[in-house]
């Protein structure tokens, strides 16, 4: 059967290798078989960002390009800016009336995000309301199925009990439930060993060159027990060799014989590695390019994305101010 696929991601920055294989390739896969729809959630990135909000319009442009660059085909899938459909606000004002603060108040991505940043200023009325947006986001195209990382699993629960609620409030079963799609591949960790994030500055950009990722390779922790050539390393806890089961898989066996019975040094691993990694961005580095050259054909397929998203969502709000208002 052919599902609603919805996904969305914020336009805050360069997209990295961490962003290809945990979400884009999972995507390229699902536009294959479903009608999907991703959407540019510029709306959340200002929640966080408010104070640079200066740059979010760049980084929507910018993400834009990664996409169709990685192969999201504006033809089949419905690529577009969450701000540029009014609806979605609309929607996010219906569900915030019916939406216990408790559940929001108990979310843990929420507690964890007030914990951890210290840069920002989080305690505001629209930051505790991210879910309640994220929720309008699905519901707006009553999506069946959200690929997302686990780390936003508590955030489709909450869409899914907001969804309940208002068929129960509303005495009706307009919303069916959605289900989280997960990638499979494991998590790729950044040059430090951390989760690869561009606030942390260990990520491996879209847009870097083969000369860039040789230079950020070369900086990865290896096996610390491995110092000099003649020394046996183990693959299970180097980075490097994760990078391998990612982007090099017919080449791992090999790479475990070399580091075990240490033949080859830990420096020309990786700079084996780093000729997989440009290979694999060879093409999305071209079709960068080529891309970045022609902001105007990227204007043209986000305000084609802003019309089909447009058509869906309004018929969506119209059947849900016949309910609420009945
Ligand atoms: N909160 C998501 C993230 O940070 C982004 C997002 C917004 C989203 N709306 C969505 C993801 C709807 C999936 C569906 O990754
Ligand atoms: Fe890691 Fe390769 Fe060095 Fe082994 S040889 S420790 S896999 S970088």
């Amino acid at each position: 059967m052919k599902k609603t696929v919805f996904s969305g991601m914020r336009p805050t920055g360069k997209l990295h290798l961490g962003h290809l294989v945990g979400a884009l390739h999972n995507w390229l896969a699902l536009q294959e078989q479903h009608q999907c729809i991703f959407c540019i959630v510029d709306w959340h990135a200002l929640m966080g960002e408010y104070e640079q909000s200066e740059q979010i319009r760049e980084n929507v442009l910018e993400m834009a390009i990664d996409w169709i660059a990685c192969g999201i085909d504006p033809e089949r899938s419905i690529i577009y800016v969450q701000s540029e459909v009014p609806e979605h606000l609309e929607l996010q004002m219906i569900l915030s009336c019916i939406t216990p603060l408790g559940w929001l108040e108990r979310n843990p991505t929420y507690k964890e995000q007030l914990r951890e940043i210290k840069t920002r200023d989080l305690q505001t009325y629209g930051f505790l309301g991210y879910p309640v947006l994220q929720a309008a986001d699905i519901l707006l195209y009553r999506a069946n199925a959200v690929p997302i990382g686990e780390d936003q699993l508590p955030h489709l629960e909450l869409t899914r009990e907001i969804s309940r609620r208002f068929n129960h409030i509303f005495k009706t079963d307009y919303f069916e439930d959605c289900e989280a799609i997960l990638t499979q591949t494991p998590r790729l960790m950044g040059l430090d060993g951390r989760k690869m994030s561009k606030s942390y500055q260990n990520a491996i950009n879209l847009s870097d060159d083969p000369e860039e990722i040789g230079k950020k390779v070369k900086t990865m922790i290896t096996d610390p027990e491995r110092v000099r050539l003649k020394d046996p390393g183990h693959p299970d806890v180097c980075n490097v060799y994760s990078y391998y089961q990612v982007f090099a898989p017919q080449q791992v066996k090999e790479v475990y014989n070399w580091c075990t019975g240490a033949q080859k040094g830990c420096t020309e691993c990786k700079s084996i590695l780093a000729g997989h990694l440009a290979d694999t961005l060879r093409d999305v580095s071209a079709k960068r390019r080529e891309l970045t050259g022609d902001r105007d054909r990227i204007r043209d397929i986000l305000s084609d994305g802003r019309d089909k998203a447009r058509q869906i969502a309004a018929q969506t709000i119209a059947e849900i101010k016949e309910i609420v208002f009945p």
